[in-house]
């Protein structure tokens, strides 16, 4: 299926690794434009180099800390330097909170609000004006699951991927009449750099003696008993962003391999 996305132009936030990265890929494979960013300047560089390499597609990459105002400034800027223009925009690059309200503090809920939510508002504030002037735009937030169906060991994230579901159905509304469409990726446990980095934690939380345990107890709450692949979750997002997804805004889809069990 041609997506009809050739020649568009995409920043991708966090696209070093994990979902970031296959959603870059899945986008050069379509044929479209695509700018990565993240913090580690190696890995940054090293995605970029192979994705060049493995798709022959135009890619690049900027440095960039989504925590900081200055620094999605100059992402956008860069972006809109090598393509003209921005087309789409995927919110990715993030951090779980995780920890229940005993061992949540402000400063790390401030963290997660600003990369998350304040992040994700800088960045669509900066590219949406060239949407609107184009009348085409494609905005994507990866939020989670949480912030559906709260989960106390999720409490930082839940507040903020609350705020972001209501941010996405609010914009949709709004850039709607400029055919600039905005949707949400509601994710499970996906098998990234990120569930590692939390399963100790996990474990943990659900008496597990092994990251392994703690594995196979967290994807049995899911209706397909497994964790989710990275591409499985690109291949969702880049159909958001395309020409085939034109009559679609203000969806949040849990992609969650039905670990979600309530009607939205
Ligand atoms: N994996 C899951 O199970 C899961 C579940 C629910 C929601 N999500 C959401 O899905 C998104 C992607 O997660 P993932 O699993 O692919 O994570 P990941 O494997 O840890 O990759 C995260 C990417 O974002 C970048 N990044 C992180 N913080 C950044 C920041 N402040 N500024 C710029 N880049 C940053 C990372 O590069 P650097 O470290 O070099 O900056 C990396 O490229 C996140 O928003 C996450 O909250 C994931």
């Amino acid at each position: 299926m041609d997506l009809g996305i050739k020649g568009r132009s995409a920043i991708v936030t966090g696209g070093s690794r994990g979902i970031g990265r296959e959603t870059a890929r899945q986008f050069l494979e379509e044929g479209a434009r695509v700018m990565i960013c993240g913090r580690n300047a190696e890995s940054l560089e090293q995605t970029r180099a192979e994705l060049a390499k493995a798709t022959g597609g135009e890619i690049h990459a900027i440095v960039a800390d989504m925590i900081k105002a200055e620094d999605i400034a100059r992402l956008v800027e860069s972006a809109k330097k090598q393509f003209g223009s921005v087309d789409i925009l995927v919110n990715n690059a993030g951090q779980m909170y995780s920890g229940r309200f005993d061992v949540m503090t402000d400063a790390g809920l401030k963290e997660q609000l600003e990369t998350k939510l304040f992040g994700f508002m800088r960045a669509i504030r900066l590219v949406y004006p060239m949407m609107k002037a184009r009348r085409w735009g494609r905005i994507v937030n990866l939020i989670g699951g949480a912030g559906k169906e709260p989960d106390p060991y999720m409490f930082g994230s839940g507040i903020t991927n609350s705020g972001l579901l209501n941010i996405t159905k609010s914009l949709s509304t709004e850039f709607g009449e400029d055919n600039v469409l905005v949707n949400a990726i509601c994710p499970g446990w996906v098998d990234t750099n990120l569930w590692r980095r939390n399963a100790q934690g996990l474990a943990a939380e659900l008496g597990a003696e092994s990251e392994e345990e703690a594995r196979r107890r967290a994807a049995r709450k899911n209706s397909l008993n497994r964790f989710g692949k990275p591409e499985e979750l690109a291949n969702a997002i880049v159909f958001l962003c395309s020409e085939r997804a034109s009559y679609i805004t203000g969806v949040s889809l849990n992609l969650d391999g039905g670990r979600l069990k309530s009607l939205w």
